[in-house]
């Protein structure tokens, strides 16, 4: 998908990084490795080189896993999606769970792609997200395209949404053939249709959601001109058409922008050269959102709107160019790491903007839409290990490490981490109404 798509700001936060993978495994382990590991064995994962660990470490995992996924499913039972919180659990040790397509066979973006690219690493494919409560269904493609048959699918957003609809066709792929209807000449719009299900997919470039020019288009202007009070053309000149609606936006609205609300300027973020007042970032991403999901409120389709939150970047205090940011080969342990504030504040945006327009929608008596929330800040940001990092270029270390390098720690390997919000979005479409 186009080269556009990647927001060039950088904005991890700035937080002391993990212990050395010595204690990451051990800390994997927790209180139950404890319980029955000898203090030899204890000795030894601490002194002993990493190779070795692993061999010791697999059977300690697997006792793990077994001992919590029997738990799990007894507290929560498989499938129970309406009485499921997914936003809150940790990743589980599988090996192999996330190894589920050929990104190469399935065309994902060259630069998300990063088994193509060389990444030598496997071991970010082996994790399984465990919500707190129950457990997560595997994907089911049949069982997604039966309940999405003779329906029009739409991701709007920015590149994140373009991540999560491309693990989508992938995961779909292996059930269903689908092929390209159209495609804009600048890449800012796909659609496919799975003919076996009569089922429509678009892809929608929309990275503040409501109408911009500049940077977004042309990643050469200097920043955005962003219209709060209006919304990106093309989606939303096709919203009536939809009938699931997933928007996924957040990451463009830190970079360079002047917003405007009809002719006047209301502010600008970050240094446009200009003289407006800076009106941060929580405030334009409140006001484009409820813009969006008010504009998706109206309409006479039953449709089912589904809010993705934020997913925060792995920079940690490095620059998008320092090929050593996001070089972590496991996920973060539950409370390991905390999701920063700014991010933290634009999911509760996201919760909040969705939860008035369900209630107001109640209110005003129609029955039209459905609004839910797909929340995956925690889970992401669990997953420093499954960017692409240096491997958004095949092969980037061929020639040794250069101080210098564009890294990519902000989407998803395809396959990755994304592929869970995948399984999250078919329990939503599967449960009943609310
Ligand atoms: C962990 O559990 C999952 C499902 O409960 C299973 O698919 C996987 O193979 C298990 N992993 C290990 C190491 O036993
Ligand atoms: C994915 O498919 C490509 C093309 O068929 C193949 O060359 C590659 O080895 C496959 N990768 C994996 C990890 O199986
Ligand atoms: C496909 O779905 C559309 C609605 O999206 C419907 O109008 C059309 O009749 C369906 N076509 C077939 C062949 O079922
Ligand atoms: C992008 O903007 C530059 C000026 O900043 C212009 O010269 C160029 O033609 C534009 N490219 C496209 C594809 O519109
Ligand atoms: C734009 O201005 C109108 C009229 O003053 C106001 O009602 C609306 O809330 C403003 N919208 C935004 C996004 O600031
Ligand atoms: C910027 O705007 C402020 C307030 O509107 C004004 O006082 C100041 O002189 C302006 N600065 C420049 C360089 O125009």
């Amino acid at each position: 998908m186009g080269a556009h798509q990647q927001p060039v700001h950088q904005h991890g936060q700035k937080r002391s990084s993990p212990g050395s993978t010595n204690l990451a495994y051990f800390r994997a382990c927790s209180f139950l490795a404890c319980a029955f590991l000898s203090l030899s064995l204890l000795n030894f994962l601490y002194c002993s080189p990493p190779g070795a660990q692993q061999t010791v470490i697999v059977p300690v995992l697997q006792f793990l896993n077994h001992t919590y996924s029997s738990i799990s499913s007894g507290i929560g039972g498989v499938g129970q999606s309406g009485s499921c919180d997914y936003s809150v659990g940790r990743w589980v040790w599988a090996p192999g769970h996330a190894r589920r397509y050929n990104g190469t066979e399935c065309n994902v973006k060259e630069s998300r792609d990063c088994i193509r690219n060389g990444r030598p690493d496997t071991g970010y494919l082996d994790w399984r997200w465990q919500p707190a409560g129950c457990l997560l269904p595997a994907f089911d493609a049949s069982a997604f395209l039966s309940e999405l048959r003779g329906k029009h699918l739409a991701f709007v957003g920015d590149s994140m949404a373009w991540n999560m609809a491309q693990s989508l066709l992938c995961l779909l792929g292996a059930a269903s053939p689908y092929r390209l209807v159209a495609k804009d000449h600048k890449d800012r719009f796909r659609r496919l249709a799975f003919a076996t299900h009569n089922v429509t997919l678009s892809l929608y470039w929309a990275p503040f959601l409501a109408r911009a020019t500049g940077r977004s288009e042309n990643h050469t202007m200097p920043y955005d001109t962003v219209h709060l009070d209006a919304l990106a053309d093309r989606w939303s000149a096709d919203a009536d058409t939809m009938d699931v609606v997933v928007v996924n936006a957040g990451h463009w609205f830190w970079s360079k922008a002047v917003y405007r609300n009809g002719s006047d300027v209301i502010g600008a973020h970050a240094s446009t050269g200009l003289n407006h007042t800076e009106i941060g970032i929580v405030r334009p991403f409140r006001e484009a959102y409820r813009t969006a999901l008010e504009r998706l409120s109206s309409g006479r389709r039953p449709r089912t709107v589904v809010s993705t939150t934020f997913s925060p970047t792995h920079f940690e205090g490095k620059t998008y160019d320092d090929p050593t940011a996001c070089t972590n080969k496991i996920p973060y342990r539950e409370g390991e790491k905390e999701v920063g504030s700014v991010e933290e504040e634009l999911r509760s945006v996201v919760h909040e903007e969705t939860e008035a327009v369900a209630a107001a929608s109640i209110g005003s008596g129609s029955d039209g839409a459905r609004f839910e929330v797909l929340d995956v800040t925690k889970l992401s940001s669990l997953r420093p290990d499954g960017h692409p990092g240096a491997y958004m270029n095949r092969d980037p270390f061929a020639h040794g490490v250069p101080e210098r390098m564009p890294t990519d720690c902000l989407h998803s390997c395809l396959p990755g981490p994304v592929d869970t919000f995948n399984d999250i979005l078919l329990q939503i479409l599967v449960a009943k109404r609310r």
